[in-house]
């Protein structure tokens, strides 16, 4: 697809494509006699969450991922929170465990994280796994910076001795997304909410993730002409349209490739989640 001089990367598409994979790797589960199964612990009623944990439970149903549905009140202590945890770490018939962040208040939230089995932390969030990919041995990648080099992987954008920025420093998306980057021998910043002259380093930047949370905070005329942009931004306006953090109707007229949003980064997030829990699978059922 392509609308003047940049290709609209597909992320629907190729998170379909992913998601026929996973269901093929599935089904050899099955004919060792193990069922991938994804239990998935929704906190509260936060009304994003329950969208994204209803999409991510479709989709894995579509794969034949069998998935065990754990709500609880606001009112869950943490204590309450760790005992579901390690009842689901000891459940041999468990894959893979996500708990939909971000949890209510009172929860302490790294306690949580670091209780999931590492080798069940599907959302590769625990200390563990961070690590490993910080030394370059990846065990669970998260699944928002691996849909994303997936993504540019399919786009054949070239990163080796590329610059790239990372606008955004969170554990869940920046951090992360940096790491793969510094991996993949691009040469990465990392911009944040104390960065000075974010214009100029867009500017400089030959590709470009955006993980802010602000609607259009890039602008399209900073974009680098033939940069490669990716956008995390999931950003509901007044109009309940949603916008990412890039201004895409100017982006578009400078950048070689980028990304939609909505049909963007989004839907590879959740297919590269049911992609690290076949992986959990597949090691139960001997396949890996
Ligand atoms: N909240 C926003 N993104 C994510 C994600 O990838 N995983 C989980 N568990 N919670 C999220």
């Amino acid at each position: 697809m392509s609308v003047g001089t940049a290709t609209i990367i597909d992320g629907k598409g190729l998170s379909q494509r992913l998601l026929t994979e996973v269901a093929a790797r599935v089904r050899a589960c099955e004919e060792q006699g193990v069922k991938p199964c994804l239990a998935v612990v929704l906190v509260g009623e936060d009304p994003a969450s329950q969208i994204y944990v209803r999409s991510k439970e479709r989709r894995a149903a579509e794969c034949g991922i069998a998935t065990r549905d754990h709500r609880l009140p606001a009112t869950t202590t943490t204590s309450e929170l760790l005992s579901l945890v390690r009842l689901l770490n000891e459940d041999d018939e468990v894959d893979g465990i996500l708990v939909q962040l971000p949890l209510p208040p009172g929860i302490d939230s790294d306690a949580v994280l670091v209780a999931i089995d590492p080798r069940k932390d599907v959302d590769g969030f625990h200390p563990d796994n961070l690590g490993l990919l910080m030394l370059g041995r990846p065990r669970f990648v998260a699944c928002t910076p691996q849909g994303c080099m997936r993504l540019l992987a399919d786009a054949g954008v070239e990163l080796r001795g590329k610059r790239a920025l990372v606008v955004g420093r969170s554990t869940i998306v920046g951090k992360p997304m940096a790491q793969l980057l510094l991996q993949a021998d691009a040469t990465v910043t990392i911009a944040h909410s104390r960065t000075v002259d974010l214009p100029g380093l867009v500017a400089d930047a030959e590709v470009l993730v955006a993980a802010i949370g602000r609607a259009n905070f890039i602008r399209g005329e900073w974009v680098r002409p033939g940069a490669a942009v990716i956008d995390v931004g999931m950003n509901r306006l007044e109009t309940g349209k949603l916008a990412g953090d890039v201004e895409f109707a100017a982006a578009i007229e400078r950048a070689s490739a980028i990304t939609p949003v909505p049909g963007g980064v989004g839907p590879m997030t959740i297919a590269c989640l049911l992609s690290n829990c076949v992986d959990a699978a597949a090691r139960r059922a001997g396949l890996a």
